[in-house]
């Protein structure tokens, strides 16, 4: 490639993956999921959902178009948000009794990530743990095809409907980890912005900033020709790093974000504003689905694995639990201030889509530029100030640490390496920013 981000490392890579489902997008497309089913030759579907939508406008239409279409279908609203190890064998035995010949989920990332997990469950048994790398799991392949999964989200944040991977909280651990397969990549992504009229003002910040930071990550993640050669294309890894087709579309969502996310957040009737939000949301589930993540979102587990008596307004989820957008929220720009030496350019880049004044910057600026604007974001989105803001002190920092060190492929996917000090300095770094 060209770009001098991408050029050739000895032993790197030199070929990146593209994986995206079958995508529809628009204002009212949730109505085609009847003729979408049957397209797929699907008669019986069970439908996931979280046990509060289950009156909402999404499900009412989601049926409505499926009696339409003489789809037979079963509803499993026995999850949470968050999703356990636990929800998701719950999940495969429901599919398991129904005979279904399909999936569909609705709702935000926990639901869809609570489907693919019961998916692999369905298609392969045994328990989920095996199928998580080591040395936390057995790494089994998850190598079974799935019945077919039609993904309809109606939160403007997660991207799980674009992805191959799923985000599981282990009981054992009590902390989160993702499991990665190409089959695990819904077949059909319907995304109607509509779903997410009624969703509250902290729910659009924390998925939004979900959203840009999918976003800002795969921009500034380390280039894919920087990780490992493989000599067979299936040990390709998912988490493969930058490439010039996730950049293209995470450049976009970072400009949407700036655009709109303070005016999607301020004002639930400015439908234009929650459009744009549900399509850069998009955006960034393709680039992260192809990039993979780094350092806030691995610093975020740590965040989620050992919060205490916490809540968060507008969601009915009992303590303690930090939004996920949140908790990635909170480190970003600590971390970014950390990870601009490597790369000033990709930073500055950043910055600038992400509305910052970059005129008269020099490289030394770059971090700065990213994390100041940021912070400007969180304010106006009344996102928590740091580590404070969301119940950690400095005492809470060196455990923080040995917990997020454990997500050893995000890590590696930052654009600067970091150790053990390091990650302590960013979680220092994150207490609080005004
Ligand atoms: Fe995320």
């Amino acid at each position: 490639m060209s770009c001098q981000y991408y050029d050739p490392q000895q032993n790197g890579a030199t070929s990146f993956t593209v994986a995206m489902p079958r995508m529809t997008f628009g204002r009212g497309c949730l109505d085609e999921l009847g003729k979408r089913t049957a397209y797929l030759n699907l008669a019986k579907v069970a439908i996931f959902t979280d046990p509060g939508l289950l009156n909402s406008a999404p499900i009412l239409r989601a049926c409505s178009s499926l009696d339409a279409a003489n789809i037979e279908y079963q509803i499993f609203s026995d999850l949470c948000i968050e999703p356990t190890d636990t929800c998701a064998e719950s999940g495969a035995e429901f599919l398991k009794g129904g005979n279904f010949d399909g999936v569909i989920s609705v709702g935000g990332g926990s639901v869809i990530d609570t489907a693919k997990a019961a998916l692999l469950l369905h298609a392969q048994g045994g328990k989920l743990q095996q199928y998580l790398a080591q040395p936390m799991g057995d790494g089994d392949p998850v190598h079974s095809q799935f019945i077919p999964h039609i993904a309809c989200p109606t939160t403007s944040g997660t991207g799980s409907e674009c992805t191959s991977m799923t985000v599981i909280r282990f009981k054992q651990f009590n902390t989160k980890f993702v499991i990665c397969s190409p089959v695990m990549l819904p077949d059909v992504a319907l995304i109607d912005p509509a779903c997410t009229d009624s969703l509250p003002a902290n729910a659009v910040a924390s998925s939004g900033f979900d959203l840009l930071c999918h976003a800002l990550e795969c921009f500034t993640a380390k280039a894919y020709t920087r990780h490992q050669l493989v000599e067979e294309p299936s040990q390709r890894l998912l988490i493969q790093g930058a490439n010039p087709w996730s950049e293209m579309v995470a450049s976009r969502a970072i400009q949407i974000a700036d655009q709109y996310l303070v005016r999607g957040v301020k004002d639930n009737t400015d439908q234009e504003a929650r459009d744009q939000l549900m399509w850069g949301a998009s955006l960034a589930g393709i680039a992260f689905g192809n990039t993979g993540t780094h350092l806030p979102h691995a610093l975020s587990y740590g965040i989620t694995h050992l919060m205490k008596d916490i809540t968060t307004p507008d969601y009915q989820v009992a303590s303690p639990f930090i939004p996920h957008g949140i908790s990635v929220a909170v480190t970003a720009p600590s971390v970014f201030r950390y990870t601009a030496e490597a790369t000033p350019e990709r930073h500055m880049r950043a910055a600038a889509l992400l509305g910052a004044d970059s005129a008269g910057a020099t490289d030394e600026d770059a971090g700065e530029l990213l994390a100041s604007r940021m912070i400007n974001l969180m304010r106006d989105t009344n996102i928590p100030n740091g580590l404070n803001g969301v119940g950690f002190e400095q005492s809470h920092v060196a455990e923080l640490t040995t917990s997020a060190a454990r997500q050893k492929r995000a890590i590696a996917n930052a654009p600067r390496d970091s150790n053990t000090v390091d990650l302590e300095n960013i979680y220092a770094g994150a207490l609080s920013y005004w």
